[in-house]
């Protein structure tokens, strides 16, 4: 990892940071309360990825018995293709390791290619299309790893 690259848990107060970084990801982005909603839940695995200290990435997670589904994952735009989803990836990868989790899913846009990219160079595999998935009527790409 990059030294002045640190991953840590999401906490309250990355709220503010991590929905500027949501909005500027997505076309459909999710509200402030929904994270906030994440991060009292149970069974999540709520990580940010913080450069010289300013929250550049973020990853939420939820996992019950063998299986883990990523939620959410972006990176701000300008510090992209840095490998950080990779870092944020591979603390999620541990954490499933070390807690007998044995799959890991999410739903991708089909249109968001670059992510499906990203994906699959982590070993995700297309698993099926689940049509009419987003609220705008688009289908998700639903991908696996076996941990
Ligand atoms: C998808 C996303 C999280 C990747 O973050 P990132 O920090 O840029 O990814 P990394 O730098 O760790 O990428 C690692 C590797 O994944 C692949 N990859 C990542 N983004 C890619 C892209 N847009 N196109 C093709 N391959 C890509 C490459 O192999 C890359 O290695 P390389 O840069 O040496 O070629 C980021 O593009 C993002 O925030 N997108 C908007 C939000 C989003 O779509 N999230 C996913 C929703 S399901």
């Amino acid at each position: 990892m990059r030294s002045d690259l640190a991953i840590a848990p999401a906490a309250g107060r990355d709220l503010d940071a991590i929905h500027r970084i949501e909005r500027d990801s997505f076309s459909v982005p999710w509200r402030r309360l929904f994270f906030e909603n994440e991060l009292a839940a149970e069974r999540r695995f709520n990580l940010v990825a913080k450069r010289s200290g300013v929250i550049v990435g973020y990853l939420f997670a939820m996992w019950i018995f063998d299986e883990m589904h990523v939620n959410k994952i972006a990176v701000a735009e300008c510090e992209r293709r840095q490998g950080i989803a990779d870092e944020l990836m591979a603390e999620c990868f541990a954490f499933a390791r070390a807690n007998e989790i044995r799959t890991i899913s999410l739903e991708v846009r089909k249109s968001n290619l670059g992510a499906q990219a990203f994906y699959r160079h982590l070993d995700f595999e297309s698993s099926y299309i689940r049509p009419r998935y987003y609220p705008d009527g688009e289908a998700a790409v639903v991908m696996t790893r076996v941990v």
